[in-house]
């Protein structure tokens, strides 16, 4: 909610934070703990995507990261789908009440880490730093809130909808194996992407195509929009795992552009890698379901199997 110059010193102590981190060994322990998890559901005849998969492994993913342990997913995942509710309070303003509770709820939750830091991760690390900057305690404990609540809507987001499109594209499986991993993932966020608007404010007075925007409006700018342009991408609606270049905005631009997004893509990646390396027999066993948000895609839902077919019930 702050722009440049206030915002730049929370940003900076951030992206020093991330820079910081062991991130190869952050990413390894993180791809067993995938590989555990696929190997366990592979006995299953099927399993929910979503929430046996890839809302557990973003939970973990994000608290590793941050050094924390993880919150209990009860108290957790209600508060984080009232904040992605309220991100939507234009169109259903009852949204909005129930949004501002769970955030002042949950950045009294990451205040407590900063009160009592654990020894390593981001936390530590912005905790430490902190003193030698002029970052406000309430920005830094919602920046670290935004943080834990991105990290987990965002990459869970990704995961479910990369999903979705790879096991129910023709042929995904196979060019996802020959296709640059990174590229790959670039298309499927091009394609489905976790985060379809975002906010901004209007500085100077500015004519698009014939309407004019005056200084101090909102404007909401449609991401997931602008990543099927025609006029920026060949057969838009195609997905093509090895498109390049592939300009989508699936993480923003500019001041407030997304700081985890390399973590984001490499994790997605393995997770997909494994998928369609190690399960040539994973299928959707149902139509995903999608959760009922405009400004957040992803699933509520999304049955899936990775053992071959006629193989009986689920044990
Ligand atoms: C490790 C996981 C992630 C973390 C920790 C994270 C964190 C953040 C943070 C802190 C910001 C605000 C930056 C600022 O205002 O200076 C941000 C912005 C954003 N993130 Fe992420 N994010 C993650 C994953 C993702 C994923 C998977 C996507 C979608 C594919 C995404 C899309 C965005 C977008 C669209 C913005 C807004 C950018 C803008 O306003 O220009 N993020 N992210």
């Amino acid at each position: 909610m702050i722009d440049p110059p206030e915002h730049t010193a929370v940003r900076h102590l951030l992206l020093d934070g991330f820079r910081a981190q062991d991130r190869q060994a952050l990413h390894h322990g993180l791809e067993h703990q995938a590989r555990d998890m696929l190997a366990r559901l592979a006995r299953l005849s099927s399993f929910d995507f979503v929430g046996e998969l890839a809302e557990p492994l973003a939970l973990r993913f994000v608290t590793a990261f941050l050094g924390v342990p993880a919150p209990d997913p009860a108290w957790f995942v209600p508060m984080s789908r009232a904040i992605v509710d309220g991100m939507d309070a234009g169109l259903w303003p009852e949204k909005h009440e129930p949004a501002v509770a769970a955030r002042a709820e949950l950045a009294q939750f990451t205040g407590g880490w900063l009160a009592d830091p654990p020894e390593n991760g981001l936390v530590a690390h912005v905790a430490q730093e902190a003193a030698g900057t002029d970052v406000q305690p309430d920005v830094l404990r919602n920046s670290l809130r935004v943080v834990l609540h991105a990290g987990y809507e965002s990459v869970s987001r990704l995961l479910g909808n990369a999903a979705v499109a790879m096991l129910t594209t023709t042929g995904a499986a196979a060019a996802f194996r020959s296709a640059p991993r990174a590229a790959a993932v670039d298309e499927l966020i091009r394609y489905d992407a976790p985060v379809q608007a975002d906010a901004r404010v209007c500085v100077t007075d500015t004519e698009l195509a014939g309407v004019t925007v005056r200084a101090g409006d909102p404007v909401t700018l449609f991401l997931g929009a602008a990543n099927h342009d025609p006029l920026r991408f060949a057969h838009p609606t195609e997905l093509r795992l090895d498109r390049a270049p592939n300009p989508h905005l699936g993480f923003g631009r500019g001041a407030h552009a997304c700081l985890g997004a390399s973590m984001a893509i490499r994790l997605t990646g393995t997770v997909l890698g494994i998928l369609a390396g190690e399960y040539p027999d994973a299928r959707a066993v149902a139509e995903p379901e999608h959760r009922r948000n405009l400004t957040l895609r992803g699933l509520d839902r999304f049955e899936v199997s990775l053992r071959p077919r006629q193989t009986g019930r689920r044990n």
